[in-house]
């Protein structure tokens, strides 16, 4: 399983990418908005801070117009991932850019019959949104398990399913054991996956104890 940010934060981003362990960057216009910052330049910067991909959303509807924004923001670097939106021009948009050889996350999936679609697009990710489906009363991991399912029964398909909208620690893990390739995660919940009250206590006891030694590594 991978890991993902999903926030267009820098400072987040600087801090755990300083661990080695964020494999990749997830922005939606949302976190944009909620950036305060130029689209433009916030994407550049991330993609400077972080070697995997950086998701960067169109913001037009129209095939075309995709089409511009989308080679427009792949050109910012080589690991940006173009994001369209899960309809038939986010679709056309996702096979002419994967043609060309630009990563496309494909974004706002909410059934199996979409993540079909975007598969045969060509996408490198599938975004299922999770979150918003438990929003709804329905079960967001039943979306990870039967795409997941379909996917396998297609030996030509490459696309990574990318667990999105994720609210709870539980929901990685949950989104791993459903066979996910990799989660965005929004940054305190990630940080969060480390802790464990029995870990630090144990610490405690271990410290308390070696003090007790006198001794010293360094
Ligand atoms: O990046 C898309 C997704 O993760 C959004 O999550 O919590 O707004 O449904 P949320």
């Amino acid at each position: 399983m991978k890991f993902f940010v999903d926030t267009a934060d820098i400072a987040e981003i600087q801090e755990l990418a300083s661990t080695g362990l964020l494999d990749g960057v997830t922005t939606n216009p949302s976190l944009i908005a909620k950036s305060g910052r130029q689209f433009l330049d916030v994407i550049a910067e991330i993609c400077d801070i972080v070697d995997g991909p950086v998701s960067a959303e169109v913001a037009a509807l129209d095939y075309e117009t995709m089409l511009a924004e989308g080679k427009k923001l792949s050109k910012i670097a080589d690991n940006v991932a173009v994001k369209v939106p899960l309809t038939w021009d986010g679709l056309k948009t996702c096979k002419a850019l994967s043609d060309e050889g630009i990563m496309v996350n494909v974004t706002l999936c909410f059934s199996a019959n979409q993540a079909m679609l975007a598969a045969n697009a060509g996408a490198t990710f599938i975004s299922p949104f999770i979150g918003r489906l438990d929003d709804m009363n329905l079960e967001g991991m039943d979306l990870i398990h039967d795409i997941r399912q379909i996917y396998d029964n297609d030996p030509d398909v490459e696309t990574a399913i990318l667990a999105a909208s994720i609210r709870t620690a539980n929901h990685v893990k949950d989104s791993a054991l459903a066979g996910a390739d990799v989660a965005t995660v929004p940054p305190a919940i990630l940080k969060s996956l480390v802790q464990h009250p029995l870990t630090d206590k144990g610490i405690e006891a271990f410290m308390a104890d070696w003090a007790k030694t006198g001794q010293k590594i360094l």
